[in-house]
């Protein structure tokens, strides 16, 4: 039996505090990378890679998120009648088959850990895909339907991973490497954001998982961890520690941290010159911003 994956978690019920005051009205996952909102990113990696159920995880203040995925009649009819079909087919992508999209609140914010169980009973008893809409990755073969690949081969759990520079560890849940097989590696231990220079290693886990129910289980019964938060990495360590296999996949592509401001911009600056109708006119204003830097120093 071929191993699949149709159900995505996307857990969006943190404060997004890195962007204050921005976040105060506006999900941090409505923020647009040039035109469209991170979240139309994640889904449309979701979908790439086989996924037919989206569960969203959210919280007070999210209502803008449920009405990106609704129908909107109104501007519909608009653009219709002005003949603007390319932006119809925009539009396109954001609308969702109806019962393909369910939300549950995480009433308070109490980690990524406790927002992914929060999920439980939506997910049953199958493997499901985690998604965290504010890593934003830019791959030729989007980074989840790798993931999904690998997983039809090895099963268990997998998470994205990728080296950072060891100072950079101790902002990252942090694989501990028994052994490495191309692009997996079998890992023997993960800690959350591990005190400098303790870093088992600098393989660090970003935000796309794929998950086995017993992940559901381990979160049932760990404590709050790093933070005070209930952590996704202990419920993981946790399964490593009853036997289940974990392995990090080195995913191929270009990660950007777009729950940070320099990582927003980053991802803005690498998207925008990528874009076939904006990139040359971008990369231009750029060229000449250089330039001027340059010469007044
Ligand atoms: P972050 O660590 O980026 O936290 O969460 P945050 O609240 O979104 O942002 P800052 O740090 O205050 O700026 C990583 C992911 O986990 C989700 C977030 O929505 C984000 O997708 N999350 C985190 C929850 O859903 N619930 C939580 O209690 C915490």
């Amino acid at each position: 039996m071929k191993r699949k994956v149709s159900k995505a978690v996307f857990p969006v019920a943190g404060l997004g505090t890195r962007f204050l005051p921005a976040t105060k009205s506006i999900p941090k996952e409505i923020m647009t990378l040039v035109d469209r909102p991170l979240i139309q990113y994640a889904i449309d990696e979701a979908r790439a890679a086989g996924i037919r159920e989206f569960i969203f995880v959210t919280s007070r203040g999210k209502s803008a998120l449920e009405d990106y995925f609704d129908h909107a009649p109104e501007l519909e009819n608009v653009l219709r009648k002005a003949g603007k079909d390319h932006l119809l087919e925009a539009l396109k992508a954001t609308n969702m088959e109806s019962g393909a999209i369910a939300y549950i609140r995480q009433h308070r914010p109490m980690g990524l850990g406790h927002a992914v169980w929060c999920a439980k009973r939506l997910v049953g008893n199958e493997a499901f895909a985690v998604i965290l809409p504010d890593d934003v990755i830019a791959a030729e073969k989007p980074c989840l339907a790798q993931m999904v690949e690998a997983y039809a081969e090895t099963g268990g759990n997998i998470v994205a991973a990728m080296e950072v520079a060891p100072s950079q560890a101790s902002s990252y849940g942090i694989l501990d490497i028994a052994e490495e097989n191309g692009p997996l590696v079998r890992a023997k231990g993960m800690v959350e954001k591990p005190a400098a220079g303790t870093a088992p290693s600098n393989v660090a886990v970003i935000g796309r998982y794929i998950l086995t129910p017993r992940i559901m289980q381990n979160l049932s019964r760990i404590k709050p961890g790093a933070g005070g938060e209930i952590q996704l990495t202990d419920a993981i360590a946790a399964e490593i520690a009853r036997g289940g296999n974990v392995f990090g996949y080195r995913f191929r592509g270009q990660r950007f941290d777009c729950g940070s401001k320099a990582g927003f911009l980053k991802a803005t600056v690498a998207f925008g010159l990528a874009r076939e109708d904006l990139g040359a006119e971008f990369w231009d204003y750029l060229a000449e911003m250089f330039a001027m830097r340059r010469a007044a120093q």
